[in-house]
């Protein structure tokens, strides 16, 4: 198990190769549901009143249909939609919208639609949904890349990623899919970990390395500039409304719940897998904390309108 993951961290973090993405999710992705009880995969958005990482997730989700006015939008496509949860839960709070789940995961895609066919989706049970009205019509599960699409122009109200675009590469790609796919007018709203100040020029890898540490490998993506990602946008054809950086919500949170809860998290981490994951996730939860306190790394939110 140690050598698989040094293996597949190491490979994802230098080949930036879609299949080791997978790999990685398809491997690790118990961790996630261990850990926050449910089956999202993104980090959350803490704020008061919240306090697990589920609520959080489920926060996340909806401030994100907040921002790009899913309330306006009959037809929405989701970009790494993980276990569908995020478009169940939108599905829920927006009774006349039609979503489209775009995953490179097989896995994720078929566990994805087993949950929506049960039209109930956690296992926590405050948080349940209600069934949704008409599911079967409304809900739609694609195993694709999001840089390159099938979808035919012009179609789609909003395009949302939610924690997924840090895995999509050449962004650019993206990027040019969801202006080509979006309806005039039509939104795109991106949450997504960022890395700040970073020095230009190509010494990047070891300049991660060093500030970054083991976080470097656990956060198995690209590691993209904000300013980067601004100008991707604006340079594809959007008029950017709205970035709000929401890191100090984000990572700092989830590090003390861990540490208040490592006990028990620690117990439950330890009936699936080995120890070293347990230490491995452990620190790079702590360094996540640290960089975001150093204003190394924040998250995220974009809100753009096709021009
Ligand atoms: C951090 S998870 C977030 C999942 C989901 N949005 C959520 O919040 O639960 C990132 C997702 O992106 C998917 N993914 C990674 N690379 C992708 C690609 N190139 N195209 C489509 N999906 C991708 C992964 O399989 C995973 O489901």
């Amino acid at each position: 198990m140690l050598r698989k993951f040094i293996k597949l961290a190491l490979l994802s973090s230098l080949r930036h190769n879609p299949t080791d993405v997978v790999n990685i999710y398809d491997t690790f992705s118990d961790l996630m549901n261990i850990t926050t009880g449910g089956k999202l995969l993104n980090f959350g958005y803490w704020d008061k009143g919240v306090s697990n990482p589920f609520d959080a997730q489920i926060k996340l989700t909806k401030l994100l249909g907040e921002l790009g006015r899913f309330s306006n939008a009959k037809n929405i496509l989701d970009l790494g939609s993980g276990y569908s949860v995020p478009a169940l839960t939108w599905l829920h709070s927006y009774p006349t919208a039609k979503i489209y789940c775009i995953n490179l995961s097989l896995n994720q895609i078929i566990e994805g639609k087993a949950i929506s066919d049960q039209n109930q989706f956690l296992e926590n049970a405050s948080s349940k949904l209600e069934s949704i009205e008409s599911i079967k019509d409304r809900l739609f599960h694609i195993n694709s890349t999001s840089t390159f699409l099938a979808h035919k122009n012009g179609t789609m109200d909003r395009i949302v990623a939610l924690e997924s675009a840090q895995h999509f590469s050449p962004f650019v790609e993206f990027v040019r899919e969801a202006w080509r796919i979006l309806k005039h007018d039509g939104m795109f709203v991106i949450a997504i970990p960022v890395l700040v100040n970073k020095p230009p020029g190509n010494l990047i890898p070891l300049y991660e390395l060093r500030k970054l540490g083991i976080l470097n490998i656990t956060w198995a993506s690209q590691h993209y500039k904000i300013e980067f990602i601004e100008a991707m946008i604006k340079e594809n054809g959007f008029k950017i409304d709205e970035v709000v950086c929401i890191g100090s919500n984000v990572y700092q949170p989830l590090a003390n719940y861990y540490n208040t809860n490592r006990i028990n998290l620690r117990k439950m981490i330890l009936n699936h897998y080995p120890n070293f994951l347990e230490i491995v996730l452990y620190r790079s939860i702590s360094k996540m904390k640290t960089a975001s306190e150093r204003g190394i790394i924040d998250y995220a939110l974009f809100k753009a309108v096709k021009k």
